[in-house]
C-alpha cells in the first residue's frame, strides 16, 4: 500500500512531486464502494492519483441539503489509500475560493432536470471543477456516468475553455439489487432502502422495451414511496426528449425522485437493436 500525502504540504508543493500523468479524482468525500472503483480506475492508469474531497456549497440549492451532506474524512482517507490514491487533498473553503469567485455559467442545459429541479447546481458544479482544475492541474481526471448530466456539462466546458483534461467516464456502480450507490444512500430508512431498488429495475425493464418511456413510468409508479421528479427519455447528445417508437441509437433513460426526503437520480443507455 502507498502512504497517503495528505494537506499539510499544500496541493501546490506536492503537485510538482507528482510524475505525468496526473489522474485526478475530485469528490464531495462520504466515499463508498463507486468512489473507490474511480480511484482504483485511476491507480490502474498512473501513480499519480489525487483524490480532493470538497463539499462545494456553490451546488446546493438549500441550506438544509448542504448541511445533511456526510462527512467523514478519517474512513474517506482509509478509503482513498486502499484503492490506490497517492494524495488526499482537503482544501479550506478559502483555498478554493481565495477571492472574487469567477462563476461558469452551464448554460441552457444546466437548467432543464437536475439543474431546473436544482437551481444554479451546475454553475457551482462547473465553477468548482475548473477551480479544482486549476489547483490539480491533473492530466486525466474521472467521473461516474451516474451523474450523467454533470458527466455531460463537464466534459462541454472542457471543450469550450479548451482545457487540456482528458475526461474518463466510469460506468455507474451498483449494490447487489442494482441501487447506485450514492452518499446520499445512507440516509435512506430500511424500508425507503427497499422501496428505491424500483429505480434500477425501471430503468432494466425499459431499456429493453418497445415503449421505455411508458415501461419507464409504469414501472416506477408501482412503488408507492417513490415521488418522481422527471423519468424521461432522451437524447444522450443534446439531452432532447425521444418519444417512444423513435429508435434513435443514442437514447437513454434518465430518473430522478424522492423516496422520504432523499433525493436519488439513476440512468441507463438504451442498447441499439441490431436490425
Ligand atoms: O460529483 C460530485 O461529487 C461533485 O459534483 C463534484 C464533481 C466533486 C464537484 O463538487
Amino acid at each position: 500500500m502507498n502512504e497517503i500525502a495528505e494537506r499539510e504540504s499544500g496541493i501546490e508543493a506536492f503537485r510538482k512531486t507528482l510524475a505525468s500523468p496526473v489522474i485526478f479524482v475530485p469528490t464531495m468525500g462520504a466515499l463508498h464502494d463507486g468512489h473507490a472503483a474511480l480511484i482504483s480506475k485511476a491507480r490502474q492508469i498512473s501513480a499519480s492519483v489525487v483524490v480532493s474531497v470538497f463539499i462545494n456549497p456553490l451546488q446546493f440549492d438549500s441550506s438544509s441539503d448542504l448541511e445533511k451532506y456526510p462527512v467523514s474524512h478519517e474512513a474517506d482517507r482509509k478509503i482513498a489509500e486502499l484503492a490506490g490514491a497517492k494524495f488526499i487533498w482537503i482544501p479550506s473553503y478559502d483555498e478554493v475560493y481565495p477571492g472574487e469567485i469567477q462563476k461558469i455559467s452551464a448554460g441552457p442545459l444546466g437548467k432543464i432536470f437536475e439543474g431546473d429541479s436544482r437551481d444554479g447546481h451546475f454553475d457551482g458544479v462547473l465553477t468548482v471543477v475548473k477551480r479544482l482544475f486549476d489547483s490539480v492541474r491533473p492530466d486525466k481526471a474521472i467521473f461516474g456516468e451516474k451523474d450523467f448530466q454533470q458527466l455531460f456539462l463537464i466534459k462541454k466546458m472542457i471543450k469550450e475553455l479548451n482545457l487540456k483534461v482528458e475526461v474518463i467516464s466510469h460506468p455507474t456502480v451498483r449494490d447487489e439489487d442494482g441501487l447506485a450507490l450514492s452518499s446520499r444512500n445512507t440516509r435512506l430508512t430500511s424500508e425507503g432502502r427497499m422501496a428505491a431498488k424500483v429505480i434500477y429495475q425501471a430503468l432494466a425493464k425499459a431499456s429493453t422495451s418497445t415503449k421505455p418511456r411508458l415501461t419507464l413510468h409504469q414501472t416506477l409508479m408501482s412503488e408507492p414511496r417513490l415521488k418522481i421528479d422527471y423519468a424521461e427519455v432522451i437524447d444522450e447528445r443534446d439531452f432532447t426528449i425521444v418519444e417512444d417508437g423513435d429508435e434513435n441509437p443514442h437514447r437513454r433513460l434518465i430518473v430522478a425522485g424522492w423516496i422520504d426526503d432523499v433525493r436519488l437520480i439513476d440512468n441507463m443507455k438504451i442498447a441499439g437493436r441490431s436490425s
